[in-house]
């Protein structure tokens, strides 16, 4: 039609080098994009006419202005929100650059602000008290319960003043580690409004990874909970964060106190373990303090929180937040990638355990005074149609989830979804991993019933929110394709060399200039902060992913290229599984690569060496994998262990991932040239071994 003409014509100017076309580069271009870079989707005319940007030309004019005047651009968004200070005249200063000294990146310096207000007092004197602010659905059907913005507030402020009273003040760290209850955003709020410094623990981590957390960042109070349950499974948390207490102490971090809230439909508190003078029952103190509780007015520039991630040597990294731009950054990104508008319910099935849980299941939809859908359940429980279910409940007219749940569910078949209705929907997104055109086809026609644009949205913990994503009233889709940058972010394609490449090509994918919710630190350790991420490629951040970018200006992402993998959306170093396999009094040494998977996107593989006369057994392997699940936990436990009586490496003694991956894929015919390895006959050996075990 002349509208699908229009939108291709005008995509033909988006500012992404769409049409200078290299041919070098076109060659190096994957095949398998090739077929699919013509795969257009188009948004329904109604949906773009209703949209908060609704075609090509508003987006461009909107993204130039963005990359021209950034200052401009970003002081009016912050604009919209509560400043008790306002912030000097300069917007931002940035060093991206490690060559010019220190990287530096401020946004917003010199302003004060609380998130926490904004996101609460903020929209409940603009009337919106009586709003939904979360639905919270528990495990089991029927269990479930509400929040208005008004009586989270209270919530909060009670948090907030039982936190202050029992000494916490602004800058200290306070780790939460708590499942998908209303009390784990109450936390991070309460947090953030006295700011203290939070950093919530996946609750699916193990005590020594809960431990390794504790000790870098020394909290002065651990928030948790008795128990959960999961499914069908309950799990005794509060002794999970006991054995990680004891292991802190004998590391020299000692904390003093362990609020502990008591989750009923999971565990009584008389069943609980409790250690006398460190332990508290929520329930008995919190509810005792005031409903309101003054707001701490904090810098710009002043930490938010920390959140650990994984990267490529065995410790994970505390990626440090600030406040200002990150709440102006959350919130916008959420407001345009979503088109949300005030009638919408919104649900994310994310875990607050992760970013995604921050910047788009707490902050960046709080701060729109959005009505939030909490899940603590489990998607496939009681069966596969739960989501949909939910999403009929509450008429969730946003639903963001990840490609992993899409192809789980995709495997159960469509009777699950068509039995709802899900009439409520309008649009969908996807996060965590590049989704593959099927599970974007899929998601698309079974469950939005070919009617709602799907949000792609990559970024990372360290961007703090959305970098290259749909708009999706604005431009056609391609499936699979995260399509083009959000406002005020460039980004490019490199070379080896890091030479910016042009047009169509593949390459690394890093950053030009600083954006607001870009982080400011690893704790504790600006050098690797430097050198991981902007001495790779000396003016830019790297953003560790390969990418391509197709004729018509469209990035497709194409997974990590450093020694991190990526497991059901869940980012895992391969060197931390390793260090957990290796501290297996039985194993010598380990080689982990990720593989294809077909649920979980990549699965783990791993390559073991035994100690000198250990024989290798079925028994030995279960414990192997469990010696993983209790470093880490169950979610990095490998899908596959490999008895490797040798490992191929280079005379220098370095192994040769290369060929360990070719031989995890089943690619024997591929592996190259083996002619430097120290001993070539390990290669047939392992080839022999792969399917004896
Ligand atoms: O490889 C990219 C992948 O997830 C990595 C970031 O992981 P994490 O910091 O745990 O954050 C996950 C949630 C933002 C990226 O380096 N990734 C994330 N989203 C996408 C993606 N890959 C492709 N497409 C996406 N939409």
């Amino acid at each position: 039609s002349s509208d699908h003409l229009r939108h291709v014509e005008s995509m033909a100017q988006l500012p992404s080098g769409a049409r200078r076309i290299s041919h070098l580069n076109a060659v190096i271009l994957g095949a398998s994009l090739a077929s699919e870079e013509n795969d257009l989707v188009f948004p329904s005319h109604d949906f773009s006419r209703q949209a908060l940007v609704s075609s090509p030309e508003q987006y461009r004019k909107m993204y130039e202005s963005s990359i021209e005047d950034p200052a401009g651009f970003w002081s009016e968004i912050a604009s919209q929100f509560y400043w008790n200070n306002k912030w000097d005249p300069e917007v931002y200063s940035e060093n991206i650059d490690v060559r010019k000294g220190t990287v530096k990146l401020e946004w917003f310096k010199g302003g004060r602000t609380n998130i926490t207000y904004n996101a609460l007092d903020r929209n409940i004197e603009a009337g919106n008290g009586g709003k939904v602010a979360i639905y919270w659905e528990g495990n089991e059907p029927g269990d479930d319960g509400q929040l208005t913005y008004a009586q989270l507030l209270e919530k909060v402020c009670q948090l907030a003043n039982y936190l202050k009273h029992v000494g916490v003040r602004k800058g200290d760290a306070v780790v939460i580690y708590l499942p998908m209850l209303m009390e784990l955003p109450i936390a991070m709020l309460a947090c953030a409004r006295i700011g203290a410094v939070h950093s919530v623990v996946f609750a699916g981590f193990s005590a020594e990874s809960l431990a390794q957390r504790i000790i870098d960042c020394k909290p002065k109070v651990v928030i948790t909970c008795n128990a959960v349950r999961r499914g069908s499974k309950a799990i005794h948390l509060k002794e999970i964060v006991d054995g990680a207490l004891i292991e802190s102490v004998k590391n020299g971090v000692s904390v003093g106190l362990c609020l502990t809230l008591e989750n009923k439909s999971a565990m009584k508190r008389e069943d609980s373990k409790w250690q006398e003078g460190r332990d508290v029952w929520w329930q008995d103190v919190v509810p005792q303090f005031p409903i309101k509780c003054s707001v701490e007015w904090i810098d710009a520039e002043d930490p938010l929180f920390l959140l650990y991630t994984s990267g490529s040597t065995g410790k994970p990294k505390g990626v440090l937040h600030t406040t200002g731009g990150y709440m102006v950054y959350s919130a916008a990104t959420f407001k345009y990638a979503f088109d949300y508008k005030p009638s919408d319910i919104y649900w994310c099935t994310a875990d607050c355990g992760w970013i995604t849980g921050h910047s788009y299941v707490t902050y960046g939809p709080l701060l729109n005074g959005a009505t939030v859908v909490v899940f603590e359940g489990a998607p496939n429980y009681p069966d596969s149609g739960r989501c949909w279910d939910i999403v009929d409940k509450y008429k969730v007219t946003i639903f963001y989830t990840a490609p992993t749940l899409v192809r789980s569910l995709m495997r159960e078949g469509d009777e699950y979804v068509t039995r709802y209705h899900r009439k409520s929907l309008r649009v969908l997104g996807s996060v965590g991993e590049p989704i593959n055109p099927s599970a974007w086809r899929w998601f698309y026609n079974v469950v939005g019933d070919s009617r709602c644009p799907i949000s792609d949205t990559w970024w990372q913990t360290e961007t703090g929110g959305f970098m290259i994503t749909p708009l999706p009233g604005a431009w056609p889709q391609k499936p699979g394709s995260a399509t083009f940058p959000f406002f005020g972010i460039q980004p490019v394609i490199v070379d080896e060399k890091g030479n910016e490449i042009e047009g169509e090509c593949s390459g690394y994918l890093c950053i030009k200039k600083s954006w607001p919710g870009a982080f400011r630190t690893l704790y504790g350790d600006h050098e690797r902060y430097e050198t991981t991420y902007f001495k790779p490629f000396a003016g830019y951040y790297f953003s560790g992913d390969g990418c391509s970018r197709d004729k018509d200006g469209y990035f497709w992402l194409t997974g990590r290229v450093d020694d991190v993998i990526n497991v059901s959306g869940h980012r895992i170093g391969t060197a931390e599984v390793e260090s957990a396999l290796v501290s297996h009094p039985h194993c010598a040494e380990a080689a982990v690569v990720g593989v294809e998977h077909e649920i979980k996107g990549q699965g783990i593989y791993a390559f073991v060496t035994l100690v000198e006369g250990i024989p290798y057994s079925e028994e030995l392997r279960k414990s192997l994998v469990l010696a993983v699940r209790n470093q880490i936990g169950a979610f990095a436990a490998p899908d596959k262990i490999h008895w490797a009586p040798g490992l191929p490496k280079t005379r220098s003694g370095k192994i040769m991932r290369r060929i360990l991956r070719k031989i995890a894929s089943g690619q024997l015919e591929e592996l190259g040239d083996t002619s430097t390895l120290a001993d070539p006959g390990v290669v047939d050996q392992l080839i022999a071994l792969r399917d004896c075990q």
